[in-house]
């Protein structure tokens, strides 16, 4: 018997062709988020869901899901997940993890180069047909060799990012919930500080962690006052983890000098004020954004929905108690 599946939306064909070919596939196939409501019709008597970031998986919905057995996440982020709600129903949540770190990094650091060397201010002139050619004086921006890059999370992708920032000649400063060994340290070539002396003392800062209740706003006004002024803040993690209006109180104020931001606390809403602002570089969440690493998180996701299904223990299951 073939796993039953519902799809909230379509992905990259190598994986289409193989759930239709693994499994029994529903798909929601339109190019937007699936409702609740239509989640909740299509999953209706299928053993695995598989969603991804913009679908919000509630309690409400897994009730009205009884037939579930897995929720295969098409990512490595899952707080759009009520995890503790599926866990108390018996569903096996799965994620995406190492797959996407090295897109995900270096989108962190086009980022990062964007805002510094003011890449969307500049493409908007030239755009617009308004530049007026080369200038001594013209959209300086700030350098990067030499520079404090402050990584706030030291996983997998905060230390995919570090790697990228040697290349360029910068420090590498981290804060993470755990510190690393002193040889993890050494070999990373990356110095532990505290959170409040990391935002002190780096010329960027890049955030790296997951999205919990204890991220969440973790950079709000204090810390955003205790950043120079003439530091950058890039987030390619979770939106939330900024307080979006602090963020727009400290630009306005110049408390910073710019930020690069992938993620927001409302996508697709932006906070509005930050589209007026020349030194933010705004991009739609493109952090996983290449057809090679979409097609392998979707074929881990499968590989994960197939092992639930078959009765196993899916290769990352962020719910491992379900299975005690
Ligand atoms: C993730 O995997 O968490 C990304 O944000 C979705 O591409």
């Amino acid at each position: 018997m073939k796993p039953i599946v519902f799809l909230t939306r379509t992905l990259p064909p190598a994986v289409m062709e193989r759930l239709e070919r693994e499994t029994g596939l529903a798909v929601h196939a339109e190019n937007r988020p699936a409702t609740n409501d239509e989640i909740i019709a299509g999953a209706e008597g299928r053993n695995a869901l598989l969603c991804t970031v913009t679908d919000r998986i509630d309690a409400a919905l897994l009730d009205a899901c009884p037939s579930l057995k897995v929720i295969a996440n098409f990512g490595v982020g899952y707080n759009h997940i009520d995890v503790a709600a599926a866990t108390a129903r018996k569903i096996a949540v799965t994620n995406t993890p190492g797959v996407l770190t090295d897109a995900t990094a270096d989108l962190a650091f086009a980022l990062l180069l964007a805002t510094a060397r003011r890449l969307g201010e500049g493409e908007r002139i030239v755009r617009a047909r308004q530049w007026k050619g080369w200038g001594p004086l013209e959209m300086l921006g700030a350098e990067l060799n030499g520079a404090a890059l402050g990584i706030v999370g030291f996983g997998r992708i905060g230390r995919a990012v570090a790697c990228r920032a040697r290349g360029f000649g910068m420090r590498v400063i981290y804060w993470n919930r755990t510190r690393l060994s002193s040889a993890d340290e050494t070999a990373c070539d990356a110095t532990y500080a505290t959170l409040d002396e990391l935002l002190k003392t780096a010329d960027f800062i890049s955030l790296h962690v997951a999205y919990t209740p204890e991220t969440h706003h973790l950079i709000g006004d204090e810390q955003l006052s205790l950043m120079k002024p003439t530091a950058y803040l890039i987030n390619t993690a979770r939106g939330a983890i900024i307080d979006e209006r602090a963020l727009v109180r400290a630009l306005q104020s110049r408390r910073i000098a710019g930020a690069g931001l992938d993620v927001f606390e409302h996508e697709p809403q932006i906070e509005p004020e930050l589209f007026d602002f020349e030194n933010v570089v705004l991009i739609p969440h493109l952090g996983s954004a290449t057809i090679a690493t979409r097609t392998r998180m979707g074929m881990i996701a499968v590989d994960n929905l197939l092992a639930v299904c078959a009765g196993g223990r899916p290769p990352n299951c962020v719910n491992p108690e379900v299975f005690s």
